[in-house]
């Protein structure tokens, strides 16, 4: 299969960009450093991207770059090559022999994980739908504009079918996409966007750190007290680095397979980490404000989706704020879902006889299925729990916190 190629150094930068800025920063974040006791988190985080993260990310573009496959074919083709060079034990050519599985589940996980990931998306799309009809609603006061908004959220999560329904939209979308092969467009867009987004972040952290809570929240958010860190902070740590910079997913293989021979890999590794992670900065200075006022009861993956919405309900002008950031924050996850999904395809198309049409739609059919665990753990579901988490958490905990690693690690 001749390789697709980007035509310019910035389409790849997009691309990479694109799959790294989703939910992972503006939404896991926040509530991970929650979970985790603040400012001596965030240290703990951002010194592990610099020493793992980074180097990580610029080792799976050039395994990519070097081999012109997918994960599957690229390990397949450096365990035949070092099989040659080595002169290794038997022991060492059996772990060797393992390796191409690892690309396997690899690709498995990233289903998986679109599985749980158009969830998320679709309570993006329902927030966008909520604030574009908010004008339409002749709610006077503020208070019933927030009730409007917030209550609209318990009702969604206590509905799977809800859920379903909003991410097969997002699926529909992305395997599109997918199929069609014009990722470029949409990732050309998600660049342009960007700063966009980055300017409205930043009016709103302005607005947040305006309010009085803001210094104790900075101290919390920036202080490290290391007391509060234990083994557990460090697992999290690494899975968040992983999700949100794309590392242990075959994602960037399947970038770097495309990469031009004269591209530099090394700074691209770099500016994605920076970005990334300033904007992880800048969502959790917008919502830690918001938390420690009081405003926000809500814990856990729904911390993002109770305190901004509430937030933009009271501010003046709020509404027109929603709509941009919502439609900010849904191309941030369509970029993501994209590249999760060809992902997937392109390494189904290469190791198999399917077409990249028919590759796509089954790989959605099966992401489909893996989304009714997350999308029915706030409803019929929500009495499986484990140490008071439920099935959402448990799934992002059991694939984000072990597998991602473990299979970036290998
Ligand atoms: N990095 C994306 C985020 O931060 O939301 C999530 C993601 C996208 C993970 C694509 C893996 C991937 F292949």
């Amino acid at each position: 299969m001749a390789r697709r190629a980007w035509k310019t150094r910035f389409g790849f930068y997009l691309a990479a960009i694109g799959s790294a800025f989703g939910l992972g920063s503006l939404w896991r974040f926040p509530y991970i450093v929650a979970e985790n006791g603040g400012g001596a988190f965030v240290c703990l985080y951002i010194s592990l991207v610099a020493v793992m993260g980074v180097p990580l990310l610029i080792g799976e573009l050039m395994i990519g770059k070097f081999t012109r496959r997918g994960v599957i074919g690229a390990q397949k083709q450096l365990v035949a090559q070092a099989q040659v060079e080595s002169k290794g034990t038997r022991r060492a050519k059996f772990l060797m022999g393992l390796m191409p599985s690892v690309g396997v589940l690899a690709t498995v996980i990233c289903l998986c994980i679109l599985g749980y990931y158009i969830v998320i998306s679709g309570w993006v799309l329902y927030f966008l739908g909520r604030f574009l009809s908010l004008p339409l609603m002749g709610l006077p006061s503020p208070a019933e504009q927030t009730e409007f908004i917030l209550q609209s959220f318990e009702q969604l999560r206590g509905s799977g079918w809800m859920q379903m329904a909003l991410a097969l939209v997002h699926l529909g979308i992305v395997v599109l996409v997918v199929a069609k092969e014009v990722e470029e467009g949409i990732e050309r867009w998600i660049g342009f966007i960007m700063p966009i987004f980055v300017g409205i972040l930043s009016v709103l952290v302005f607005k947040s750190l305006s309010m009085s809570s803001s210094i104790e929240a900075l101290r919390y958010f920036m202080y490290p007290d290391f007391s509060k860190l234990n083994i557990n902070s460090l697992g999290y740590a690494v899975g968040q680095l992983c999700f949100t910079l794309s590392i242990g997913f075959a994602t960037s293989v399947t970038f770097g397979s495309y990469l031009k021979d004269e591209s530099l890999v090394p700074p691209t590794g770099f500016r994605v980490a920076f970005f990334d992670s300033l904007t992880a900065v800048i969502a959790g200075l917008m919502i830690f404000p918001l938390v420690i006022s009081g405003a926000a009861k809500a814990r856990g993956p729904e911390l993002l989706f109770q305190t901004v919405p509430e937030f933009l309900a009271r501010l003046e002008g709020g509404f027109i704020f929603g709509i941009f950031f919502f439609i900010c924050l849904y191309l941030a996850a369509l970029g993501a879902s994209i590249s999760l999904l060809e992902t997937v395809v392109s390494n189904v198309c290469e190791n198999s006889q399917l077409k990249r049409g028919r590759a796509s739609l089954w790989a959605g059919v099966v992401a489909l299925a893996t989304a009714f665990l997350p999308a029915f753990s706030s409803s019929s579901l929500s009495n499986l729990k484990w140490h008071s988490r439920g099935l959402l958490e448990i799934e992002d905990l059991v694939l984000i916190n072990g597998f991602v690693p473990i299979v970036a690690l290998l």
